[in-house]
């Protein structure tokens, strides 16, 4: 698995990869990610996550130094096309996106999500992130030690 930068050649398959019905309700959709990340570019880091050359999901993480809330590192988005799902893409993206920010300095890396059945709460729990106490809006928010 590799996290590359969006071009010309994946934008399309990232824009059409969609979550499984009953998922959307917990991250934006791949289109508005974009359109964020454009409009955001100044702290957007938004990637492709490839599997052999193949396009499986979408991460984009938050590089703010000046984060109004004291969180520079921080995930934004993560999804995993729904015919990709459960297959630990996931969590391997999750851990190469933490290698980033180490490499860029960060001892720890914040992300948040909306509470519901079918919802990622265990998936980040799972994978070490431990709730802050904090909300953004309807969203948990918590902090993974890097
Ligand atoms: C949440 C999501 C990114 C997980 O990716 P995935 O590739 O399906 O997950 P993985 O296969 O890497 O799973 C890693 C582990 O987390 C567990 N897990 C995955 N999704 C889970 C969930 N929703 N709740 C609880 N545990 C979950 C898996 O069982 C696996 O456990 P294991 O280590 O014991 O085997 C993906 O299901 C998705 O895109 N969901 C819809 C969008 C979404 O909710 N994004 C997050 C917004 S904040």
């Amino acid at each position: 698995m590799e996290l590359a930068e969006i071009t010309a050649d994946n934008v399309g398959d990232v824009y059409d990869l969609v979550v499984a019905p009953g998922q959307d309700e917990f991250v934006a959709s791949n289109p508005w990610s974009l359109a964020q990340a454009y409009a955001e570019r100044h702290i957007a880091w938004p990637q492709a996550v490839v599997v052999d050359s193949t396009v499986v999901g979408f991460i984009m993480l938050q590089f703010d130094p000046d984060d109004d809330d004291g969180r520079p590192y921080q995930l934004w988005r993560l999804m995993i096309g729904a015919d990709h799902q459960g297959k630990g893409y996931g969590r391997a993206a999750l851990m190469l996106a933490a290698e980033e920010c180490r490499r860029r300095g960060a001892t720890e890396l914040f992300t948040s999500w909306v509470l519901g059945d079918g919802g990622p709460e265990g998936f980040y729990i799972g994978l070490g992130f431990v709730p802050t106490g904090d909300w953004d809006e309807d969203e948990k928010v918590a902090r993974l030690t890097l």
